[in-house]
Parts: structure tokens; sequence; C-alpha cells
């Protein structure tokens, strides 16, 4: 099990490994807690619930776990339960799932008597790597995602590598995306470890796993450390988000999963590196290439269009100008503003054809 610490205020630390699991209790004590709470959904407990529950003895509250169930009325549902079941200032939220129940679980907490500690026990690899790191906790409104929440550091994140066995394979693939991503704004290595053992990663197999995703934690830690409350320089964990954003709004999140819309935004951004004379074509095409052989993706089936307009709109625009975040080699990132307008639409043609 790798150990890596969250300079955050105050610091915490992420396990990650084969049986992480069973540094969970040491993580709770330390709270001294009056009782736990272990938020999560039917799916996750029926896999995984045994086995967290092995470790800590807790009271269970159990949400849905769909994007679509990220709201306001889950959280009042989650916080009532917590209400119900005694949950006082001294007790301490597990949030055991995905993305969506790290969230909600999280916001919970955050909220909860005006906030109690939380331990992020992430199941999915996307949750492993990014949500479960970095405080940012919330639930969506019916007229945008993410618009109500809080920043809450969690205490302690507990990523089991072996909770992945059960993972669908494409919410898999999904997750190794954003791995991609860390490995293409901020490690080299990283990057070239993706390239070179792409069969055993896929193929789960857990040393690598969990040196990937130590890797990938590692870069998101870095930067939040840096940057705990959203200024600039987090702004570089966004790359190929401002495409992807577009195409997961564009099909009203039902075509792409998350990590497949920034896949497919990480293309378009490679290409407008190249064409604004950011980046190298060599390191464009390592980028593109590693994309695809994590793939496939679901085509692009929107107009170019629409996905141009919804650019447009997007919240990381600044008066009318999309800021890009662009890579000028492997392992390194900047944010890029003022972008030609032409070398916007020919990258994202360019993904509509492929
Ligand atoms: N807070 C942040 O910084 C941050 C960062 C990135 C994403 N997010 C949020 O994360 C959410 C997406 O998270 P996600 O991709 O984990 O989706 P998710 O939480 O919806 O989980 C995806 C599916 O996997 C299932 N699942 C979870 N663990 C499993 C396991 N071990 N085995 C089998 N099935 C399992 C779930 O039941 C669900 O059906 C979005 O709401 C997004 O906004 C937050
Ligand atoms: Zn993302």
């Amino acid at each position: 099990v790798k150990t890596i610490r969250v300079r955050t205020k105050p610091p915490y630390a992420v396990a990650i490994g084969e049986d992480a699991l069973s540094q969970l209790p040491a993580a709770i004590d330390r709270l001294r807690p009056s009782k736990v709470f272990v938020i999560t959904s039917p799916r996750v407990r029926d896999f995984w619930g045994k086995e967290l529950g092995r470790h800590v003895p807790a009271n269970w509250i159990e949400v849905a776990d769909g994007e679509q169930h990220k709201t306001l009325p889950t959280l009042e549902r989650i916080t009532r339960e917590l209400v119900k079941q005694g949950a006082d200032r001294k007790s301490v939220v597990v949030a055991f799932g995905g993305g969506v129940i790290g969230d909600m679980a999280g916001f919970a907490a955050a909220t909860y008597m005006r906030g109690i500690p939380v331990v992020q026990v992430p199941t999915t690899l996307l949750a492993q790597v990014d949500a479960a790191i970095g405080g940012k906790t919330g639930v969506n409104l019916p007229e945008g995602k993410n618009l109500v929440g809080a920043f809450h550091q969690p205490r302690a994140v507990i990523a089991d590598t072996r909770v992945l066995e059960t993972l669908p394979p494409r919410e898999f693939r999904a997750g190794l995306f954003e791995v991609i991503k860390s490995g293409a704004i901020a490690d080299a290595r990283l990057f070239s470890t993706l390239e070179r053992e792409r069969d055993k990663v896929l193929a789960r197999d857990m040393g690598v796993l969990e040196s990937v995703i130590a890797a990938a934690v590692q870069v998101k830690a870095r930067i939040v450390a840096a940057d705990e409350h959203e200024g600039d320089l987090r702004r570089i964990l966004n790359f190929g988000h401002t495409v992807g954003h577009a195409l997961e709004a564009e099909s009203n999140y039902r075509q792409f999963l998350h990590g497949e819309a920034v896949a497919w935004g990480m293309i378009a951004a490679a290409e407008i590196g190249v064409n604004s004379g950011v980046m190298r074509a060599e390191d464009a095409e390592r980028l593109i290439d590693l994309i695809i052989e994590y793939g496939p993706l679901p085509a692009v089936s929107a107009k170019p269009r629409r996905i141009l307009m919804l650019i447009q709109s997007d919240k990381k625009t600044m008066r009318g100008v999309p800021h890009f975040v662009l890579t000028p080699k492997i392992g390194a990132a900047k944010v890029v503003s003022g972008i030609a307008s032409p070398v916007v639409r020919a990258a994202v043609e360019g993904i509509c054809q492929r």
C-alpha cells in the first residue's frame, strides 16, 4: 500500500493499493468518533459492503447513485437519516462509492451540524484518482451540474484497488482517461508507463494499477495543495474539459461517460495545441495515439456548430473568450486564451469526423 500526503490545511493521507481498506479502522479511530455512518449505494454495498463491514462497525445509509440522483432531495434524505440514526457533532461520515456518492456524502458532512469529518473510500477509478481528492463536494440543480456545494477536505482517503475488480469495463476505461490526463499535464513518466503497460493496466494488474493510480493521485495532490480553493493553478486539471463538457451537455449527459468526453476533449486540445503553435506535432500524436489505444470512444454525432456554441457558454469562458488548457509537451500544461476561432472550429470538426 502506497501513501500520499495532501498538504492542505489540515493535511491528510491517501492510502492506495490492494488491501488499503485495512487502514480504514486506524484512520477512523484517530478521529475519535461517537458513531460512524457509511453512506453508500445498494450496488456498492452488494459488492463490497461485507468487506468494509469487516473493518468498521457502522450505521449504514443507502441512496441511489446515478448522476440523476445527485440532487438536493437526496441530500435531504441523507441528512434526515443522519438525524434519525442519532448522528451528532462527533460523528464521522464514510463516503463509500463512486464520485456521485463521494460528492453527496462529502456535502452532507460539510453541512450536517455545520460540518462533521468525512473519510472518502472511493470505489470507482474516477473517484480514486480525482473526485475523492481535493475537497470539492456538492450536488446538481435542474439548471446545471455541481451548482450547489462546499469545499470540505476529507480527513483521509482510502483507495483500495481490489474494489475496482467489479467495475464495468467501460467505467474503468473512462477513469483511465483521467489518468492519461494527469500524465499529459504533469507527469511524463506516468504517461510513458501508460504507453508501455497498456495490456497490464487494462487487465487490472494490481501492481501496475497501484503505481499508476498513485502517480495520478500525486498529480492531483500536488496541484490541490498549492491551490486549495481553485484559483488559477487548479485549472490545468481541466485539460480536455472545455470540449468535454460541451459534448456531455450536448448529449444531455447520456452518450458519454465523463472520462470519454474528456478523452475527446484532449484530442481536440492536442489539435488546438499544434495549430496554435503551442504543442509539437509529435507530442500531439503520442497523446492522440494513447487515447485511441485505451478506447474505443463513442463517436461524436453532434453538429460541430452546436459544440462550438456550448464551448462559448462554458463557465471557463471569460467575457466570451474561451480559455484552453494546452500541453506544450507531454507532462506540462498551461492556460491559453485568445485562441483564434478557426483553430477551435477545425479541432471540433476534427473530432466529429473521426
Ligand atoms: N469532487 C470532485 O472534485 C469531482 C471530480 C470529478 C468528478 N466528480 C463527480 O463524480 C461523479 C462521477 O463519478 P463516477 O464516475 O465515480 O460515477 P458514479 O459515482 O455514478 O459511479 C458509476 C457507477 O459505478 C458503480 N460502482 C461504483 N463503484 C463500483 C464498484 N466498485 N464495482 C461496480 N460498480 C461500482 C456505481 O453504482 C455507478 O453505477 C460526477 O457526479 C462528477 O461530478 C467530482
Ligand atoms: Zn474530469
